[in-house]
């Protein structure tokens, strides 16, 4: 029998979207575009198969926006959010990209413990300009709350195809 709180991180499925567009609309995040990155997302989901938590990654080229990171929030604080970001985090190795980058709020703390950066939008790459979420950035805040712009620069990769240590 699976422990009640276990959860299982997996890829995401166009199935999974109803179910991780609830989950950030429920934590007042955008759900616009999800639906187009669908295959670049990871949920977690409980023993039951119920989404507990997802993230997803939307790439442009050589560097990705990681978006739509929320976990429910009943089952905050107990890993879910750290186990979809760094499933999130493998694929961005294995695609090989030069640099993530995402807004947030609320959980710049959170974002940090990866490495992420502060790095105001209007400083990421232009290929990141192309993501709604750069375009929209001035009307998605409705309650004028502060969003904050973070980088994180991944080192290139090797001849190997590893990326090297930095
Ligand atoms: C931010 C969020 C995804 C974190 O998920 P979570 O499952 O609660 O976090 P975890 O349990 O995996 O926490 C992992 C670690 O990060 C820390 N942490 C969690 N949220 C944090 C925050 N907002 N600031 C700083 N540290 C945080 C935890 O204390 C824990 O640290 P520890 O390993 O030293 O104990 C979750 O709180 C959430 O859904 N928030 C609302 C949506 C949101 O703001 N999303 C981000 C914008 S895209």
């Amino acid at each position: 029998m699976p422990e009640p709180d276990a959860y299982t991180v997996r890829a995401a499925t166009n199935a999974d979207l109803p179910a991780i567009e609830a989950l950030l609309e429920a934590a007042e995040l955008p759900t616009r575009g999800l639906a187009g990155c669908i295959e670049t997302c990871f949920v977690a989901a409980d023993a039951g198969g119920v989404i507990i938590a997802a993230a997803g990654l939307e790439p442009y080229g050589e560097v990705a926006l990681l978006r739509s990171v929320v976990v429910r929030q009943d089952r905050r604080g107990t890993g879910a959010g750290d186990a979809v970001v760094r499933a999130a985090l493998n694929l961005v190795g294995e695609m090989g990209l030069d640099g993530l980058y995402l807004f947030s709020v609320k959980a710049t703390g959170f974002f940090a413990r990866f490495g992420f950066e502060m790095r105001p939008h209007r400083r990421w790459p232009r290929a990141m300009r192309a993501s709604l979420q750069y375009r929209q950035m001035d009307r998605w805040d409705p309650k004028n709350e502060k969003i904050t712009g973070m980088a994180l620069e991944l080192p290139p990769v090797d001849q190997s195809g590893q990326k090297a240590p930095r």
